[in-house]
């Protein structure tokens, strides 16, 4: 993959990248519309990623503007010419130029340059890769500048320009794609922003994912649509009590005793919010103690709670995640990310999880004639700069 995206840099631009990024995706283990309440959630990098070759503008062409503006062409859309991308630039790339609005606005400007794209991370699958693609620009343009932005900054940025283009998400997809680790998953809080990494590798199961080939896009209203009714439903919960500044101050116990008070229509996104949380912790601790069994259930659970109060759920992800409990390998499974499609995570003995994958994607895609797609991906690397 590395030898290929720096070939196509060269075959677009006529010369050698100057650097190369790789930028993981990112699949979320449990922890589900949690992140833009300051909720709890655990991500992991993948070893699925993007790879951004990157130079500052060798082309010396007069008609070419010559600050703050990225070239850039991309394998991964083999029918979009190579594009220039500026701040106000409109149509594609709109993350691309919110990050650009976004380095400005925070006073960072650099002359022209020239990046390629491509990977074998796909879109719109719930992998996130819009913040592999937005860390992946930043991380080069920081490494070509030297600027030296540290992490937390570089989250922000990247979250602000997923804001500018539409999308009110939150912090997980970002800070997995920065503070990934081999064989760990982050444990993040998006109250204080704080992150610990968690060791999940175990042997005898393997993360299975099955990418269900229905493509979603965040920015289509269904996503922001959920938020609005969680943010709704914790500003009815604050009405009923002043103390409450945000939803982490009132803890679980609190919430199951306050519980008859709230309005019955933000009793679901309630619900989701505290017990997801509440699923995190026990997921960290089942996984700590090897207890897959327990694991697998509360992935399962999460999946439960997202199909009944939050309707995230759609038929075909259903048909694979009950594909997968009506196996006796398959110790758990849930759509992650967003939900409306996407993919299906799930945690299956290891010497079964090529073939059950192979057979539900077989079945699967003819079954609704989509192209599904699984993989046995491992928790790898954060986002950084490698050799080619
Ligand atoms: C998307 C967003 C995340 C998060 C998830 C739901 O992936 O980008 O910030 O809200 O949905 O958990």
């Amino acid at each position: 993959m590395k030898t290929r995206v720096v070939d196509s840099f060269r075959r677009s631009f006529g010369f050698s990248p100057d650097i190369l990024v790789r930028s993981p995706g990112r699949a979320n283990i449990i922890g589900e519309h949690t992140d833009y309440l300051g909720g709890l959630c655990l991500p992991m990098a993948i070893n699925l990623a993007l790879y951004i070759a990157a130079s500052k503008c060798h082309s010396t062409s007069g008609e070419e503007r010559t600050s703050d503006a990225v070239h850039i062409s991309s394998s991964l859309y083999p029918d979009r010419p190579l594009e220039i991308i500026e701040a106000n630039h409109r149509g594609s790339y709109s993350r691309l130029s919110s990050l650009i609005a976004g380095l400005n606005d925070a006073g960072f400007r650099f002359p022209a340059v020239n990046i390629e794209i491509a990977g074998d991370l796909p879109a719109g699958a719930g992998l996130s890769s819009s913040a592999a693609f937005t860390a992946g620009v930043l991380t080069a343009l920081d490494a070509l500048f030297n600027w030296q932005i540290d992490v937390e900054e570089k989250i922000g940025l990247c979250l602000k320009s997923e804001h500018r283009a539409g999308t009110p998400c939150g912090l997980m997809d970002p800070s997995a794609v920065f503070y990934g680790q081999k064989g760990k998953a982050v444990f993040l809080d998006c109250f204080s922003g704080e992150s610990e990494a968690v060791n999940i590798e175990t042997d005898a199961y393997k993360w299975l994912i099955i990418n269900s080939g229905v493509v979603r896009d965040l920015s289509d209203g269904r996503y922001s649509n959920v938020r609005t009714r969680m943010v709704e439903a914790y500003a009815a919960l604050k009405a009923l009590d002043s103390r409450i500044e945000h939803p982490r101050y009132l803890d679980f116990a609190a919430y199951v005793s306050g519980r008859s008070s709230i309005p019955e229509e933000h009793l679901p996104y309630l619900d989701h919010y505290y017990l997801e949380n509440e699923r995190v912790k026990t997921f960290i601790g089942a996984i700590g103690m090897s207890n897959i069994i327990q694991a697998g259930n509360l992935l399962f659970d999460s999946q439960q709670s997202l199909a009944n109060n939050l309707h995230t759920n759609i038929e075909v992800t259903d048909w694979i995640v009950e594909r997968l409990g009506g196996s006796e390998r398959c110790a758990g499974a849930r759509v992650t990310g967003a939900g409306f499609g996407g993919t299906v995570l799930s945690l299956v003995e290891s010497p079964c999880a090529e073939e059950l994958g192979q057979a539900i994607a077989r079945d699967g895609s003819t079954k609704f004639g989509l192209e599904m797609q699984f993989w046995a991906v491992v928790p790898d690397a954060g986002i950084g700069v490698v050799e080619f």
